[in-house]
C-alpha cells in the first residue's frame, strides 16, 4: 500500500462551474482517485474553492455584494455541484478559512526568511473612477507586438505573447471603458530566478508527462523573472510583515495563496479527523507521489510557481536556507493538465452565455451520462468539443444500448430462470466460457495501467471493448434458447454474471453511481462505490465562520472491492431488474440547441446593456466633476 496525493485545481468561487471546468480538473481526478483506492492505495484527495483576488472582487461588484458574501454564495453552489458529480474528495474546503490563512502566512514568512521573497516596486493600473487597481486581464488594447485590437493586459491571444498592461496601445478597462492610469507601488516579489535552477532540475527528472505539458513547462524557464506576489487590493490574505499586515489595501496575490491550498487542505483534513500530523505522510515523504489535475491554463502555477514556493520554503534554492516547520515539502510527481473543451464549436464563456452549468446538465440528465461523456470525449490530450448530438449518441449507443442492455439482459435471465446467482459447474465450462473470464480478468491490468498513465480515454475504451465482448458471448451462447439443460444454463449465466461484475469493477471509477446499481442488480449488498456527501462544519479556528465541505468515507474500513475480479456470490438473490441507463430521446438535441441559442442572445443583450449603463454612469460622474475642477 502506498500513499497517493490527488490534488485537484481549486475553482474560483465567482460563479457556478460549467462542464468545461469539470472536464479538465473534476472527473479525471476522481477517476484516478477511485482507481487508486480500489488498488488498495491510501489516497488523500483535496481541493476547495479559490476565493481571493480580483476574479472574486469584480464579480462581487457586479452582483452588488461583498467579496465574502459572493464567495460564500458560490462556495456553496460549487461544493454542491461537485458533490452531485460524485467527486470523492476527502476534503473540499475553501481559501477563506483561518487554517488556510495561517498556512499561507507560514510559507510566506519562511520564504522571506530564506531570502526568496524581497521588496521592490511595480507599475500597476488603477481605475480612475474607483481608485481600485485593475487586474491585468481586465485591461484591453492594441497589441504592441502584432497590432491586433482586443489584446488583454496579461497576454495577446492573437500572437500568444505575454504582455504587461502598460505596454498596450490605447488601454481601456473592460469594466467600464475608462482609460486606466499607471502608478509605481511597493510590493513583495518571489525571486523566481534564484529558484529556477532547482525548479528546472526537478522538471527534468519528470517522466511520463503529457508532451504538451512538459514542453510548455520547460519553456517557462527560457526567461525567468521575479514575480510580484502582493497586490494593491483590499481582498485577500494579509501580508504577514510589520507595517503591511494591517494595511487594508495590500494583500497577497491570489495565486500565491491558492496553490498553498493543497497543503492547507491536507492539514485541515488531518486536524478534522483528530490526527493533526496525519497529512505529513502525503507531503514530507519523497516516496509519496502527488498528482495535480487541472486545465492547461493552470500549468504555469503548478510547474513553476508552486514548486518554486516549496523550494523556497525548503531552503533548497540557490540562496540555500532552512526548511520551515512544515517541510520538507514534496514537489509534484506529475502535473496532469488537460486541454480545453469548447461548446458546440465555441469557446466557453459565462459572460457570453456559451456555457452549460453543472447543475443544469445534472438537472436534466443522469450524472453518469455526464461523467461518461467527459471521460470518453473530454479534452484529455487535445482540445475537444462538447456537442449535444454527441452527448446523446454516446449515452444512447454506449451506455444504454451496449452496457445497460447487457446488465439488464443478464439480470433478467437470472431472475427468470433461477431468482439467484446460479451455480457454476466448472466441469461443463466450455472454452468460450473460460476465454471470456480470462479476458475480463486480464482487463484489470490493461485498464488499470492506462488509468495509471493518465490515458483515461483509452482505459474507458478498453473497458467498453470488454463490454462488447460480453455482449458477443451472450449472442453466441443464446441462453434464452437453452431449454432443457439447466446445468448448462446455470453455467452460462454464472459466467455472464461474473463477466458483467468484472466489467462493472472496470467501469466503477468512471461511473460510480450506476456501478452501485449494477452491483445490486446482480445480488450485491452494501456499498460498492462510495459517494461523497456535504457536511456543514465550523472553521477550526473561528467559531463564527461556518461552511460546507465535501467529504466521505471511501475506504469503508477495508478495501471491500479491489481492482481485480471478485468472485460473485452464488445464491445471492437476483430481483427483476429495473433499467439502470435510459436512452435520451433524440428530440433533446434540438431542444438543447434552441435553449443554447436563446441563452446566447439573452446574454448578449444583457452584457450590452450593462456596459452602456456603466459608461453612462462614468460620463455622468465626469460631467459632475468638471465644474469643480475648473473652479479650483
Ligand atoms: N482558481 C483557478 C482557476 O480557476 C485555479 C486555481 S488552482 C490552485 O483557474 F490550486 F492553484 F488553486
Ligand atoms: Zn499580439
Amino acid at each position: 500500500m502506498s500513499h497517493i496525493l490527488v490534488n485537484v485545481a481549486w475553482p474560483y468561487a465567482n460563479g457556478p462551474r460549467h462542464i468545461g471546468h469539470v472536464a479538465g480538473f473534476g472527473v479525471p481526478s476522481d477517476v484516478y482517485a477511485r482507481y487508486q483506492r480500489m488498488k488498495g492505495n491510501d489516497v488523500l484527495m483535496v481541493s476547495g474553492t479559490d476565493e481571493h483576488g480580483t476574479p472574486i472582487l469584480v464579480e462581487a461588484d457586479k452582483e452588488g455584494v461583498s467579496a465574502q458574501e459572493l464567495a460564500n454564495r458560490y462556495n456553496r453552489v460549487i461544493a454542491k455541484d461537485l458533490c452531485d458529480l460524485g467527486l470523492s474528495y476527502d476534503l473540499f474546503t475553501r481559501t477563506t478559512t483561518t487554517n488556510h490563512e495561517h498556512v499561507v502566512q507560514e510559507l510566506f514568512k519562511q520564504c522571506l526568511k530564506n531570502g526568496y521573497i524581497y521588496k521592490g516596486t511595480q507599475k500597476v493600473a488603477i481605475s480612475p473612477s474607483s481608485g481600485r487597481t485593475l487586474p491585468d486581464r481586465y485591461i484591453e488594447g492594441t497589441c504592441p507586438i502584432c497590432g491586433v485590437d482586443g489584446a488583454r493586459g496579461d497576454q495577446c491571444d492573437n500572437c500568444g505573447n505575454e504582455l504587461d498592461p502598460d505596454e498596450l496601445i490605447n488601454p481601456v478597462s473592460k469594466i467600464n471603458g475608462e482609460t486606466p492610469r499607471f502608478e509605481e507601488t511597493e510590493h513583495f516579489f518571489l525571486d523566481l530566478p534564484a529558484l529556477a535552477e532547482a525548479n528546472l532540475a526537478w522538471l527534468k527528472t519528470r517522466e511520463g508527462w503529457r508532451t504538451n505539458v512538459i514542453n510548455f513547462s520547460l519553456g517557462l524557464f527560457k526567461e525567468v523573472k521575479p514575480r510580484a506576489i502582493t497586490r494593491d487590493i483590499d481582498w485577500g490574505i494579509p501580508v504577514p510583515v510589520k507595517g503591511w499586515i494591517d494595511n487594508p489595501n495590500k494583500k497577497l496575490y491570489v495565486w500565491f495563496d491558492a496553490v498553498i491550498g493543497y497543503l492547507s487542505a491536507s492539514i485541515e483534513w488531518a486536524r478534522r479527523k483528530g490526527d493533526p500530523e496525519a497529512w505529513r505522510a502525503w507531503w514530507n515523504d519523497p516516496e509519496t507521489p502527488g498528482y495535480y489535475f487541472m486545465g492547461k491554463d493552470n500549468i504555469t502555477f503548478h510547474s513553476q510557481i508552486w514548486p518554486s514556493e516549496m523550494i523556497a520554503y525548503n531552503g533548497a534554492g540557490s540562496k540555500g536556507g532552512e526548511t520551515g516547520k512544515l517541510g520538507p515539502l514534496n514537489l509534484p510527481e506529475q502535473v496532469v493538465a488537460s486541454e480545453f473543451m469548447t461548446m458546440e464549436g465555441k469557446k466557453f464563456s459565462s459572460s457570453r452565455g456559451i456555457v452549460i452549468y453543472v447543475k443544469d446538465i445534472l438537472a436534466r440528465y443522469p450524472v453518469d451520462a455526464v461523467r461518461y461523456y467527459i471521460s470518453v470525449a473530454g479534452p484529455e490530450t487535445s482540445d475537444s468539443d462538447f456537442t449535444w448530438a454527441e452527448f446523446v449518441r454516446h449515452n444512447n449507443e454506449e451506455l444504454a444500448s451496449s452496457w445497460g442492455n447487457l446488465v439488464n439482459r443478464v439480470a433478467n435471465l437470472i431472475y427468470k430462470n433461477f431468482g439467484a446467482i446460479p451455480e457454476l459447474d466448472e466441469d461443463s465450462m466450455t472454452s468460450e466460457d473460460r476465454a471470456l473470464l480470462e479476458e475480463t480478468s486480464a482487463a484489470f491490468d490493461v485498464v488499470g495501467g492506462l488509468i495509471e498513465r493518465h490515458h483515461q480515454k483509452n482505459a474507458l475504451n478498453e473497458a467498453m471493448r470488454v463490454v462488447g465482448d460480453i455482449n458477443k458471448y451472450i449472442s453466441a451462447t443464446e441462453p434464452w434458447k437453452i431449454k432443457d439443460d439447466e446445468k448448462h444454463l446455470a453455467t452460462v449465466l454464472h459466467v455472464a454474471a461474473q463477466a458483467v461484475a468484472d466489467a462493472n469493477h472496470l467501469l466503477a471509477p468512471f461511473l460510480p453511481h450506476s456501478a452501485q446499481k449494477v452491483w445490486e442488480a446482480l445480488g450485491g449488498t452494501g456499498t460498492f462505490s462510495p459517494l461523497p456527501h456535504i457536511e456543514e462544519v465550523e472553521d477550526l479556528d473561528n467559531p463564527d465562520f461556518h461552511y460546507p465541505v465535501i467529504t466521505g468515507d471511501y475506504k469503508l474500513g477495508v478495501n471491500v472491492h479491489p481492482w481485480k475480479s471478485e468472485a460473485i456470490d452464488t445464491g445471492a438473490p437476483v430481483a427483476k431488474p429495473k433499467p439502470i441507463f435510459a436512452k435520451i430521446p433524440q428530440e433533446a438535441v434540438q431542444e438543447e440547441l434552441d435553449r443554447f441559442e436563446e441563452q446566447l442572445s439573452q446574454r448578449k443583450a444583457a452584457e450590452a446593456e450593462r456596459l452602456a449603463k456603466a459608461k453612462a454612469q462614468l460620463a455622468e460622474e465626469e460631467a459632475a466633476d468638471k465644474p469643480a475642477k475648473t473652479a479650483e
